[in-house]
């Protein structure tokens, strides 16, 4: 079993509780970073300890921080990204929901570091049974001293306020997260200027994801010069992964960066390889929106390396070959799932997902959608396949924000992977339709 320095605790009883996850060394970070640090020695060791934004840029944390505009006189902001819509990925909502007192102590220290007086934790609609359990322990921390003024008595005054989110996967994208928060509706902003420089309300502003900001508790703890002997070069530390898919023992996972991906999906302190005995089709590692992976390159790389659970290995060979960690969001497909069928699935969600702002991915997700939906209903031509490879370029890079990308990859990659299928659909539209849900014909999409 690898080593937990987030989910250390999580089995413990009444851990979502002030008391017991006092009793068992929580908030010592806060502790040492208040009493002990100036805010711009905390910024430091995040920098030093190679924290890479686990809401699936991968951006390096401590630098984001960094570029933090501080002008006199306004105030500043931290928002926690806890909207957590992308399909395959729920490793923020397990955390909140069993350990909500570690990202509330992550935020602690995080807004010290960042100089801000008044912090939000943006949480996905959906997530309203969770919302209720950080707003217990929020006011725990503020009745134990924690939140509030004068934290323990260092003088820094610190409020903390969860905000329910649109229900919309859009609002996940920072400048989204931020309009949404003001009040409007979550359309992303043109950059720049950025959200450190013109942010919430006008003000310089960090995003951060749940994941990212619980890391800082640790990294606090045990100082950067041991958090940075975890993980590889590339890739320091812990990361959680959201297993699911056609796996043995799926479920929320801490690893250790560099893990191989092998040991991952086979190995016995983890997924213990793929249900009822079939074999691994493809994989899915990073959430619905990196490339898709086929067998020959899930667990080696196109030159034949080992493929490990980090930044770089999982990136290797670039889109021809590669894939991302993205957030973490790992899926498996057994030999008998339809790959036409899951990536039509995943571009009904992006159309449906899209803010509508940019034309590209309004109605290239769209159209994308039609056209994948009737060759999995036999209904499509060879033509269909080279008009999805067009649309997806004139929707790739085009787009205000990062959506029209997500929707855009799993596409190229299916086709590029897995041509023989879609070119079978057409060729056999009856038994396409009759194995592959023929059932849905005629649903409403
Ligand atoms: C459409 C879209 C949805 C996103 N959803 C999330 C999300 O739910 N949670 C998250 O942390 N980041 C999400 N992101 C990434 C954020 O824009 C941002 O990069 C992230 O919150 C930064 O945090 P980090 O640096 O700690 O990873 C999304 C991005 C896009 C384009």
């Amino acid at each position: 079993m690898g080593r937990k320095l987030l989910l250390e605790h999580i089995d413990v009883p009444g851990i979502e509780t002030f008391e017991v996850y006092r009793q068992k060394g929580g908030y010592r970070s806060v502790e040492k970073a208040l009493k002990s640090m100036s805010p711009d020695e905390v910024v430091e060791e995040v920098k030093k300890s190679g924290l890479r934004g686990r809401g699936g840029a991968g951006f390096p944390t401590g630098m984001k921080w960094s570029f933090l505009a501080k002008p006199e006189g306004v105030p500043r902001y931290l928002l926690c990204n806890a909207d957590e819509s992308e399909p395959g990925t729920f490793k923020d909502r397990y955390l909140m929901q069993y350990l909500p007192h570690l990202l509330i102590e992550g935020m602690i220290v995080s807004s010290f570091a960042l100089g801000t007086n008044l912090s939000y934790i943006y949480i996905r609609g959906e997530y309203l049974f969770v919302l209720e359990i950080l707003e217990k322990a929020i006011a725990e921390a503020y009745a134990n001293g924690f939140l509030g003024k004068n934290i323990l008595g260092t003088g820094y005054d610190l409020d903390l306020r969860v905000s329910p989110g649109g229900g919309a996967y859009i609002c996940g994208e920072e400048t989204a997260l931020i309009e949404s928060l003001e009040g409007k509706r979550g359309n992303p902003r043109i950059k720049p200027p950025f959200p450190a420089v013109k942010g919430l309300w006008g003000c310089p502003t960090v995003v951060n994801n749940v994941e990212s900001l619980a890391t800082v508790v640790p990294i606090i703890n045990m100082g950067a010069d041991e958090y940075v002997k975890i993980g590889t070069e590339q890739s320091r530390g812990t990361k959680l992964i959201s297993a699911c898919g056609n796996l043995e023992r799926p479920g929320v996972y801490e690893i250790d960066l560099g893990l191989s991906v092998e040991e991952f999906i086979y190995g016995d302190d983890w997924c213990r390889g793929i249900k009822n005995g079939k074999q691994l089709k493809a994989l899915v590692p990073g959430g619905s929106s990196v490339p898709i992976l086929p067998t020959h390159l899930i667990t080696k790389t196109a030159n034949g390396d080992t493929r490990f659970m980090s930044y770089e290995s999982l990136s290797d060979g670039g889109f021809a070959s590669g894939s991302m960690l993205g957030s973490g969001g790992f899926i498996a497909f057994d030999e008998d799932q339809c790959i036409v069928r899951n990536t039509w699935n995943f571009t009904r969600f992006y159309a449906h997902e899209s803010c509508g702002q940019c034309s590209p991915c309004r109605e290239g997700t769209a159209w994308m959608e039609k056209v994948l939906w009737r060759i999995e209903n036999g209904e499509g031509t060879m033509e269909d396949i080279a008009l999805l490879e067009d649309i997806n370029k004139k929707i790739e890079g085009n787009t205000i924000c990062p959506l029209g990308d997500a929707a855009a990859w799993p596409v190229a990659s299916a086709i590029r992977h897995f041509r023989e299928e879609f070119e079978w659909h057409i060729k056999h539209p009856q038994e396409a339709m009759s194995r592959n849900y023929g059932l849905l014909k005629g649903a409403t999409v």
